[in-house]
C-alpha cells in the first residue's frame, strides 16, 4: 500500500485531518501505518488497498479483544466485499505457542485460503506475532494486516515485521521476518486497554525518546496529564513519533545486523528479570522500565551519561506508575540470566548504552566489575522514591550514602 494511495482514500473519506500515516520503507515489502480514531470501521475499505473485493480474510483475535472488537472488524471487512472466517485464541502469553499456531494453520485451509487470501492480526503483540507467523507460514506465505489494539503493538510489536511463537525453551525461537501489507491502529480501542498495560506499552514510547529523540521525552514529560487521559491529538503524537522512529531503525537495518540492536535499550537486565521472575510476573513493558533505570547507571560510568539524566528518566517512569528498581532481585541469578541471553556473546552481557538523552551507542559488553555495583547500587529503593511529579531536590546527598565501591 503506497502512501500517496493512502492519503487520496483517507480525502476521499473526508478522514484526512484525523489521520496520521507513517510509511515503512523497505523497496517492494514498503507499506503504510495508518494511525487515527474510529479506524477499525473503516479496515474494510483500507483493506480494499491492499486486496481485491471476494478475497477470503481470516481474522485472528484473542479471548479480550474479539468480544470487543471483532464484529466491528468483520462487519467492515463484509461491507467492503470480503468474505470473512474469523478464530479466537485465549488472550495471554501462552497462546503465542505450538499448538494454537497448528489451529490456525488447519483453520486456514479448512477456509479454502489461498495465496492471495488475507490474514489480519486484530489484538496486541501476542496476536499479531502468532497470526504474522502463521501468514508467512501457511501456503508459505499469505498477506496480512496488522490491527494492534495494545499500546505496546501499535508502537513496537507490529512494526518491523518480526513474527514468532514461544517454544518451552524460551521466547520467540520459531519466527520468520514478515511484513504485513498494512497496520491499521485505531487510537480509540485503547480506552478499553487496562491501565497497567497502556503504561507498560509507554515504556517503549519513552525508549524511543531516550534512544533517538530528546523532544519525544519531553513530551512525555510535559505532557503527562494529557497522556493519562488518553487525549487523542497526544496518543497519535506519540504512537507517530514510535512508528517512524521504529520504521526509521527497521529501514536501516531489517533483519538486526547492526542499528536495530539499539531497540534492546533497557532489555538486558529487563529480559533478565522476566526470565529470573517468571514470565508474567512483571509484564515487558516493566521490567524494560526498570532494566533502563540500570542501562542508564550502567551508562553514567561508562559513557559519562549524566545522572541527572537518569534521574529524569526515574521521575518519568515513576509518572508513568512504572518500576524503577528491582529490590528483591539476587545477583548471581541475574547475572547469570544476562550472560545465557541470546545477544550475550562469550557469556560476557552486552548493553545498549546512552550518551545523552536521545543518543545511544551499539551493544557493547560491560565488564562484571562494572554491572555488580550498578545492580546492588539499583535494589535499594531509588532516592526518587517520591510522588510522581515531584524533583528531587538533592539527589547527591543521597547518593553520598552509597559512595565508594557502591556508587557508580
Ligand atoms: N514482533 C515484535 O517485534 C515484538 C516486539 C515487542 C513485543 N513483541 C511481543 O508482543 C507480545 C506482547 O504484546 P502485548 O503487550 O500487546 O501483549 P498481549 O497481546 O498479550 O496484550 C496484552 C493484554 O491486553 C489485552 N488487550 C489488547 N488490546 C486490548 C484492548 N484494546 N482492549 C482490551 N484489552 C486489550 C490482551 O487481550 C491481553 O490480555 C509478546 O509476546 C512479545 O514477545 C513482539
Ligand atoms: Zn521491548
Amino acid at each position: 500500500m503506497d502512501l500517496d494511495k493512502v492519503h487520496r482514500f483517507f480525502h476521499e473519506e473526508g478522514m484526512e485531518h484525523l489521520t496520521e500515516h507513517v510509511s515503512v520503507e523497505l523497496g517492494e515489502r514498503s507499506y503504510a501505518i495508518s494511525i487515527g480514531s474510529g479506524l477499525l470501521e473503516l479496515l474494510g475499505t483500507i483493506c480494499l488497498d491492499v486486496a481485491a473485493k471476494g478475497t477470503r480474510v481470516f481474522v485472528v483475535t484473542d479471548s479480550h479483544v474479539g468480544p470487543l472488537y471483532l464484529e466491528t472488524a468483520c462487519e467492515s471487512l463484509r461491507a467492503a466485499g470480503f468474505q470473512v472466517s474469523s478464530h479466537e485464541v485465549e488472550a495471554g502469553e501462552p497462546s503465542k505457542s505450538v499448538e494454537p499456531l497448528g489451529e490456525i494453520w488447519q483453520q486456514a485451509i479448512q477456509a479454502r485460503l489461498d495465496r492471495k487470501s488475507l490474514f489480519v492480526a486484530l489484538g496486541g503483540g501476542v496476536v499479531g506475532d502468532l497470526c504474522g507467523f502463521a501468514a508467512a507460514s501457511t501456503l508459505r506465505g499469505i498477506p496480512f494486516v496488522q490491527v494492534p489494539t495494545s499500546l505496546l503493538a501499535m508502537v513496537d510489536s507490529a512494526v518491523g515485521g518480526k513474527t514468532g511463537i514461544n517454544l518451552p525453551q524460551g521466547k520467540n525461537l520459531v519466527g520468520a521476518f514478515y511484513q504485513p501489507q498494512a497496520v491499521v491502529a485505531d487510537l480509540e480501542v485503547l480506552t478499553s486497554l487496562p491501565s497497567r498495560e497502556f503504561h507498560a506499552g509507554l515504556a517503549e514510547v519513552i525508549k524511543y525518546g531516550v534512544i533517538w529523540d530528546e523532544a519525544l521525552f519531553r513530551f512525555l514529560e510535559e505532557r503527562a496529564d494529557e497522556i493519562e487521559a488518553l487525549d487523542p491529538a497526544c496518543l497519535s503524537h506519540l504512537v507517530k513519533r514510535s512508528c517512524e522512529i521504529k520504521a526509521e531503525v527497521v529501514r536501516q537495518d531489517e533483519r538486526e545486523g547492526g542499528l536495530r540492536a539499539i531497540l534492546n535499550f533497557g532489555h538486558t537486565l529487563g529480559h533478565a528479570i522476566e526470565n529470573v521472575l517468571g514470565y508474567g510476573e512483571w509484564l515487558h513493558g516493566e521490567a524494560i522500565a526498570a532494566g533502563m533505570v540500570y542501562a542508564a547507571r550502567v551508562s553514567e560510568r561508562v559513557k559519562g551519561f549524566p545522572p541527572e539524566e537518569t534521574d529524569r528518566l526515574i521521575r518519568l517512569f515513576q509518572r508513568y506508575e512504572l518500576p524503577v528498581d528491582w529490590s528483591g532481585l539476587e545477583w548471581d541469578a541475574v547475572f547469570r540470566a544476562m550472560t545465557a541471553d541470546k545477544k550475550a556473546e562469550n557469556a560476557v552481557p552486552r548493553f545498549v548504552l546512552a550518551e545523552k538523552m536521545g543518543k545511544v551507542g551499539l551493544p557493547e559488553e560491560v565488564a562484571k566489575d562494572i554491572l555488580e555495583p550498578a545492580f546492588h547500587y539499583g535494589t535499594r529503593p531509588q532516592p526518587m522514591g517520591l510522588k510522581p511529579g515531584l524533583t528531587v531536590d538533592k539527589p547527591e546527598a543521597l547518593l553520598d550514602e552509597v559512595e565508594g565501591e557502591d556508587r557508580l
